[in-house]
This record gives C-alpha cells, structure tokens and sequence, in this order.
C-alpha cells in the first residue's frame, strides 16, 4: 500500500498538490531573493537585535538579502539619546554582522521628526536653542554616526518623513484657515523651515563624499504627497542640495496600491532622480497604509487562504514593477524579517516569512517570477470560452493561452479567479469605476480543460458566464484553452456519433444508489445478419473530488471515442464511467487508502448490472479498467488485488506499476501508464522500461505542456484506447 501511494504521491504532485495534501512545503527551496534579483536590484531587510544573533534567523538574512538596515538602532533617539550620550551597543553589533558577513547597509536615519535626539532643541535648562546650535549638534551627530559606519553603508536615510501627509489641505495658524504647508510641522521646521533639510544632507556629504544619500518618505504614490516631495526634491536639488535618491517607504497593503498609481510615482521621481529605494516594503491585510504609527493590530486568528493570495498576488505585481523601472529602482528592502518582528504586529501578517520565520508563497511567487512575461502584452484576438453559457462573453480566451475574466461586484473588495499561473493562489482581478472587476491571467494557461471558481471577499462562488462542471466536491466553473492537437476530441459534424446513458443502480455495499454514465459506441444494438453485436468494456475511473460526469463531459470521452472509431483507429466498445467513491477521503489520510469499498461496488455490483443490461462481453479479456489521478491509484489497488477480472490496465497521473507487483505476468494483456510532462514523467518512463524488460506489454505517455489536468487524460484515453481488446 505504501508503495502504491508514494507512486501516486511522487507521480502527481506540484507544491501546491503537496500543500493540498496537507504536507508542508519549505517554500525557501531554491536561490535567495539577493541571487533572484542579481540583475535588477539589491535585497534589503531591516534587522533587530535578535535578528542578528539568533543562527536560525541569521541564515535566513545571508540567504535571502545583500542590504541590512538597523530597524531603530541607529535612529538618533536611540543612538544619542543625551548630549555626549552615545549608545553604540545594538548598532555596532548589528554593522559588525554585515561587515563579518559582506553584507552592506542602508544608513537609517540621520534626521527624523521621531526617535530623535530631542535634547538637541533645548539647552541644559530646556530653553529652545536657536537654529545654529541645533544644526551644530546636528552636524556633530550626522559626522559621528556617518564616520563610524560610512565603510559598510552604501546609502543614508539623510532626513525622514519631512512632508505632510494627505487629506489636509488647510490648517490653522493664528486662528485663520491657510493652505496647509507642504512641510510636516516638526519641531525641526517649526525651528529651522525646510532649510534643515538643505543642512542635513549637507553634513551628510561633508561626512560621505560618496554615499548616496536619500530623502525618505512613507504614502509617496498619494497624489499630493507624490508631488509635495517631488516639489520639495527639486527646489532642493536646483539649490545644489546633495540628494541623489528618494527613498519610497512602501508600507502598504493587500489592496493598495495599485499598479499605475505606484508606477506614477516611480516615473515622477525618475525626472529629477536617477535612484529609488524601496526602503521598508510590507503588505498589511486590511485597508490601512503608511508610516504612522496609528494603525489596527488586527486580530489573533488563522490568515484566511484568499487573504494570502491577495497578498501574493500583490507583491507579483510591486516586484514587476520594481523590475519594470529596474533602471532607477536600485534597492528593495523588507521592513522587518519575519511577522513576528514587525512593527505592525504579527496578526497583519505583512512579510513573506510568517511569525515561524517559515517561508510563506509569497517569498516563492517573488522569487520565482517569469522575466519573459514581465514585458510581455498578450496577443488581444480574445474570444469568448467555448465552455460558456448561452450569450456570455467572458471568460474569454485568446490564441495564446491567455483568459481574461469579467465579473459584475460593485461592493466587493476583492475578487480572485482561483485560475492562474502555476504556483499562485489564482489570479486577482482588478475593480474600475463602475464596479466592473476583470483581470487576465498573468501567463498562458496550459492547454485543455481547468476548473476554476470564484473567490469575493473570501466567499465562493461559479462564475456565471460558464457552465458547470463538477470537480473539487462541487460543482465548479470551468474554462478551455485551445490545444494543438484538440481536433482528437472535437465536434465532427461528418461521422456517426454514440451516445452516452445515465444508469443508476442499487448498491447493497454502500446502503445506496450508484450512478454510472454509459458511452454506447453508434450502431450500438442494432442487428447485423439478424444478431446484435456485443462490445468489449473500458470502465473509466475519475478522480478525486469528480464523478460519473466528469469523464463525459469536462474529459469529452464520447468524443474521443466517436472519432478513434471514425476514423478506424479502433474498434467500437462501450466504456463505463462510474461514481468511484473518491469523495469521503480526507486528505492527509492518503496511505490508509484501500479502495475496498469500490472494489465491492464495481466488481459485485456494477459490472453484473452492465453485463445483464448491456451487449457486454462479459469476460476478463473483454474488460479493461482504467483511471485518472485517484482514480487510477484505485485501478492499481484493484487490478492488482483482483487480477481475475480485467485484462487491460490504465493508469493516468495515478502512479505506475513495476513488474514486481504483479504476480502474474499473464494476468495482464497490456499496461498502460501516462502523466503530463509537467507531472513526473520520469517515473513512466522508468515503469514502462521495467515492464517491457520483464515481457509486459507496456506503453507509456508523457502529454506535453500539461499537468495534472483534463488534457493529459484526454491524450492518454486516446492512446490508451487504440491498444485495448487487441
Ligand atoms: O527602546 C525602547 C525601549 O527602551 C523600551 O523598553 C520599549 C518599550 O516601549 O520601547 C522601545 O522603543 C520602541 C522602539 O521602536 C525600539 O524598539 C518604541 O516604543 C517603538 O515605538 C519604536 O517603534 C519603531 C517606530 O519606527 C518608531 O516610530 C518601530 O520598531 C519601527 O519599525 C518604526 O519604523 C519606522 C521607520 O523608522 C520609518 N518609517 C516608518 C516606520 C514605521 O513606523
């Protein structure tokens, strides 16, 4: 049994079929982000004390990232809290762990209207001092701190947070209403204006001839603020202010922003500076964004699966923009290392590493991005799915492989088609004006048939434009991408067709009624020479989370058979498509499957109901069984359990045999095992070398450019079906 299930385990499954069977998947496998992006930009992360010292997290750090940042200890509150106080203590260790690692760092933050050394703006009796003897400490603060760290830092967080946020274009001074200033009312502005700014970086310089120096700022894709320290950075710049970048914070979340208002601000910027960082990037999963520190905690509770994929599916698309403009993006640094160090609290879940310091898929779908599609525009000859419902445009489909989705949810926050590149949780489509949400797939889809479903705002739902199909225990929506080869189980108005009958039978086993569909090939009854012909059966198994409907309809298998007999590739016989009692199987129960109960059903039950119902040749060697996925781990446990009843075998992505299990080499006219290339062909190739060494005759198919999917069955059945009853 263990075999029988690592062969399925290990023939049919991706990550997320791993996930989906309950095993962890160590998303972490595979290059750092800093190799990822070796061509675009440096990978940063801000870093606390037990960042640097626990070897658990410090691996992490040198895998994925080449860019530290102190989180708070270098801040000036924190490094110089008194006059002549220096606390040098978290801040040294942390610059000596790059530098023992060849790590470099990003200099945070010199000048900043919190955590600052406050004791600067008065004198020893606290009286306000004037803005020369605060620039003074100033400049001995930015000289002492640049000097002791300038040889591991390549760039400075000069001034922080210096311009006022949006939302407030008016305010009070002396009791009337004036145009709010540009300027966030700090103690440093209220004392120096803005030219505290100009002395800032000016000292900067005076201490790093050569580090680059950046003004950094939070909600800098909000129009206003985009354009108050557009405005100021140029002013400053014209007035030969040394600043070489801008730092863009990048707190925001699963919903903002969206592309083009976050690219607005890059190619703003770009006119006046020729680099951007993106300084303290984390996704929270509610609606708030910025540097504030007035922000929700969010609750203790599991992180619902459609939250993750907005999540995910938001850092795709920051990290194809970043890499779009990697001209001027030359840094993208992670506010924190893992959930449980952020500033925002765990139960936001910003970061792609969870509060387990486990690797989430959003590290995955970051790392594993497909540069070919980043610039690529999808062919727009879209057409609306086959698979449609009367008069439904979308979804659509185009030549490529693409689909495009359309669904009408004026208040939803969010819609996600589970639809999409392999590896991501769907795909999220975006909401215009009128509340029409449409989105198209990031790639082209593989070939053939796929389910997909509906997920607003975490509840499940068909898309109405589709009919129906029933896969995943419900009945889903599904799509169909044009294949090459999709003329084999196409409409061919110019033949003779079968037809396929419901049959429905008490089952003494299960204490119920069974359904079974039943192709009967054309022809099927009708007397030649005054005798009616009998047929050969195939008994077709589906897999998991299917049913008898599955294989007529999403597999197309009248079809397939209608045109193999058309065209002379075979000769007509009957295939019997049951319910297989897949359905009650938890997963992560796999190994104590047995497929007893089916056994019983099909074998005692079902097979005499066809035989005496139907034209059967009711003989093992007029009997195959064939299935796919779970289905197929069936056929093995019952094939070889029951040798004495078929005589021809079939496994489709449902694991292999090796002549070892079969006990009796003469048990078994022919074998045949497939899977999709994308599954794990490697392993049918294997099986099928091994049986041929050991005189079975065996045949084997790897289905090109699909997966663990409809097609690859569909390519397999019209294989398999030209050897049965030869
Ligand atoms: O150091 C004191 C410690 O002595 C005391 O025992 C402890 C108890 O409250 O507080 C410690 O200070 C905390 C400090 O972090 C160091 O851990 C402050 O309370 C806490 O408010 C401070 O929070 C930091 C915050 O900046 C301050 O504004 C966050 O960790 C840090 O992530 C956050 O980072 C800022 C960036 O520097 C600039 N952009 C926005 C970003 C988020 O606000």
């Amino acid at each position: 049994m263990k075999k029988v299930f690592l062969g399925l385990m290990m023939l049919a499954c991706s990550t997320s079929m791993f996930a989906q069977w309950g095993r962890p998947v160590d998303y972490s496998a595979g290059p750092g982000l800093k190799d990822a992006y070796k061509d675009y930009f440096t990978i940063g992360v801000a870093v606390n004390k037990a960042n640097v010292s626990d070897p658990a997290q410090i691996e992490i750090i040198k895998k994925q990232f080449n860019s530290v940042t102190a989180e708070n200890a270098w801040k000036p509150g924190e490094i110089h809290p008194k006059e002549g106080v220096w606390n040098f203590g978290l801040a040294d260790s942390i610059a000596n762990f790059c530098r023992e690692n060849g790590i470099k760092m990003r200099g945070h933050c010199l000048c900043w209207h919190s955590q600052f050394a406050d004791w600067m703006f008065t004198d020893k009796k606290g009286k306000p001092v004037k803005k020369e003897v605060f620039y003074q400490r100033l400049r001995e603060h930015i000289h002492t701190v640049v000097n002791r760290y300038k040889d591991v830092v390549y760039a400075w967080d000069v001034v922080n947070e210096a311009m006022a946020d949006d939302g407030r274009p008016f305010e009070f001074v002396d009791g009337k209403m004036v145009p709010a200033s540009p300027y966030r009312q700090s103690r440093h502005f209220k004392l120096c204006g803005d030219e505290f700014i100009a002395k800032a970086f000016e000292f900067a310089r005076e201490a790093d001839p050569t580090g680059v120096l950046i003004y950094n700022d939070y909600s800098c894709v909000d129009n206003g603020k985009r354009e108050r320290i557009y405005t100021m950075v140029k002013k400053m710049k014209e007035a030969g202010v040394p600043i070489d970048g801008i730092g863009m914070q990048g707190h925001y979340n699963i919903y903002f922003p969206e592309e083009n208002q976050l690219e607005k601000a890059i190619e703003r910027f770009s006119e006046i500076v020729n680099t951007i960082h993106i300084t303290e990037l984390d996704l929270r999963t509610n609606t708030e964004s910025g540097g504030q520190l007035m922000f929700s905690r969010g609750e203790a509770k599991p992180q619902a699966p459609y939250i993750a994929t907005l999540q995910e599916d938001q850092y795709a698309r920051l990290f194809k923009i970043f890499r779009k403009h990697k001209d001027v993006i030359k840094n993208v640094t992670f506010w924190n290392l893992s959930d449980k160090d952020s500033w925002l609290g765990t139960n936001n879940h910003p970061l792609p590493f969870d509060e387990n310091f486990k690797a989430k898929r959003s590290l995955q779908i970051i790392r594993d991005f497909n540069a070919k599609l980043d610039n690529y525009t999808p062919k727009e000859d879209f057409v609306p799915n086959p698979m449609n419902q009367p008069g439904q445009e979308y979804p659509m489909v185009n030549s490529e492989g693409y689909a495009r989705f359309r669904v009408v949810a004026p208040d939803a926050k969010s819609v996600i088609v589970s639809l999409g590149l392999g590896g991501r949780g769907g795909t999220v489509l975006r909401k215009d004006k009128d509340g029409v949400w449409t989105g198209t797939t990031e790639g082209p889809m593989d070939p053939g048939f796929h389910y997909y479903h509906l997920t607003i705002d975490g509840g499940v739902f068909n898309d109405p434009g589709t009919h129906n199909y029933f896969g995943s225990c419900r009945w889903e929506s599904g799509i169909e991408i044009p294949a090459p080869d999709q003329d084999f189980y196409a409409y061919r108005k110019d033949i003779n067709h079968g037809n396929i009958q419901q049959v429905t039978f008490w089952s003494e086993s299960t204490g119920k009624m069974q359904t079974a569909n039943v192709y009967l090939p054309y022809g099927y009854g009708k007397l030649v020479k005054g005798k009616q012909e009998r047929y050969p059966v195939l008994y077709l198994q589906h897999g998991w989370g299917e049913n008898e409907t599955s294989w007529p309809v999403q597999g197309k298998a009248g079809l397939i058979m209608d045109n193999l007999i058309a065209d002379g590739k075979i000769k007509p016989f009957i295939v019997v498509m049951a319910y297989g009692l897949t359905n009650d199987f938890k997963f992560g129960t796999i190994g104590k499957f047995t497929a007893e109960e089916f056994e019983k059903v099909l074998i005692d039950e079902l097979i005499p109901v066809i035989d005496k119902q139907f034209l059967t040749k009711a003989d093992k060697w007029n009997r195959a069984m064939a299935g796919l996925s779970m289905g197929g781990m069936e056929t093995k446990l019952i094939t070889l359990r029951r040798p004495e009843v078929f005589g021809y075998w079939g496994l489709l992505s449902g694991g292999t045999y090796m002549p070892e299990e079969i006990k009796d080499p003469k048990a078994v006219k022919y074998i045949f095992v497939g899977c999709g290339d994308k599954e794990n062909p490697d392993g049918i190739n294997k099986s099928v070398e091994a049986l041929k060494a050991a005189g079975f005759n065996a045949e084997g198919l790897v289905s090109e450019g699909t997966a663990h999917e409809f097609l690859t069955w569909r390519r397999c059945l019209y294989t398999m079906a030209q050897k049965l009853f030869k």
